[in-house]
């Protein structure tokens, strides 16, 4: 399905040609594109629908995101013009949750921080990709050793679907230079020490010369992914 090559060509165009290239060679497919807002994804948004490609782009609302988040998400959403489909966690898995355990058992065990993960994130992520053939992140190659091995594009075998990272091969440096090129809004936590943002209780600052993704899931030694990207 994928041509030989294609991930080549990719390389070498502009982000905004990526996108359209992956949405020309799928067409008539399901395409869709996730969006938790961070600065990578701001990048993709503004590429995807300044062009109005055809690739559903929605966010996985846990319900637990800071104030700012929230705020950047209808500021995006009006400033691109774009349908923005959110799913929100299953309500009974919620209920059950935190009459059981209370509304921080996060910090409490990792088997519960993930309990939480699942509930609000991953089960939601689940339904967002049923149906889809391609499914297209903000993951950088740069962001964490986990990521660093990751291909452009791969098919994803327990979700069925090709997985595409079309800024993998970017740095934060690129990153940062093409948000402020095209003007496009940024969570303002950024600039207070947030580089890796997601929800509220399971994201500090950081200070400088730590990690990136030092901030999220802080009091966890090793953990730093949440089963989004297994
Ligand atoms: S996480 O696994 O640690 O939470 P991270 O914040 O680095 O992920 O984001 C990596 C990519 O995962 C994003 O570019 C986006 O595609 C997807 N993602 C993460 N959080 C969300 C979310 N809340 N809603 C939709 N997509 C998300
Ligand atoms: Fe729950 Fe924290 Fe995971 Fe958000 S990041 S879903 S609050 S454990």
């Amino acid at each position: 399905m994928i041509p030989e090559n294609f991930e080549k060509s990719l390389l070498a165009v502009p982000l905004t040609e990526r996108l359209a290239q992956i949405a020309t060679l799928f067409q008539g497919k399901k395409m869709v594109f996730s969006t938790s807002f961070g600065q990578e994804d701001q990048a993709i948004t503004f590429a995807i629908a300044t062009q109005k490609l055809p690739i559903e782009i929605f966010t996985l609302d846990t319900g637990r995101q800071f104030q700012e988040s929230y705020e950047l998400i209808d500021l995006t959403v009006k400033k691109f013009d774009f349908n923005l489909k959110t799913y929100v966690p299953n309500t009974a898995s919620v209920e059950v949750l935190v009459a059981e355990k209370g509304f921080n058992s996060f910090y409490t065990s990792v088997e519960n921080r993930k309990e939480c993960c699942f509930i609000r994130k991953i089960e939601p992520l689940n339904r967002a990709l049923q149906g889809a053939d391609v499914w297209i992140t903000g993951l950088r190659a740069e962001q964490s050793d986990n990521r660093a091995d990751m291909p452009m594009i791969e098919w994803d075998t327990q979700k069925n679907l090709y997985k595409i990272n079309p800024l993998m091969d970017w740095s934060f440096e690129k990153l940062e230079t093409y948000l402020a090129e095209h003007k496009i809004p940024q969570n303002p936590l950024h600039k207070k020490g947030f580089i890796s943002i997601g929800c509220a209780p399971c994201t500090r600052a950081i200070a400088e010369g730590e990690h990136p993704r030092a901030g999220r899931w802080w009091w966890e030694s090793s953990q730093k992914e949440c089963g989004l990207h297994a």
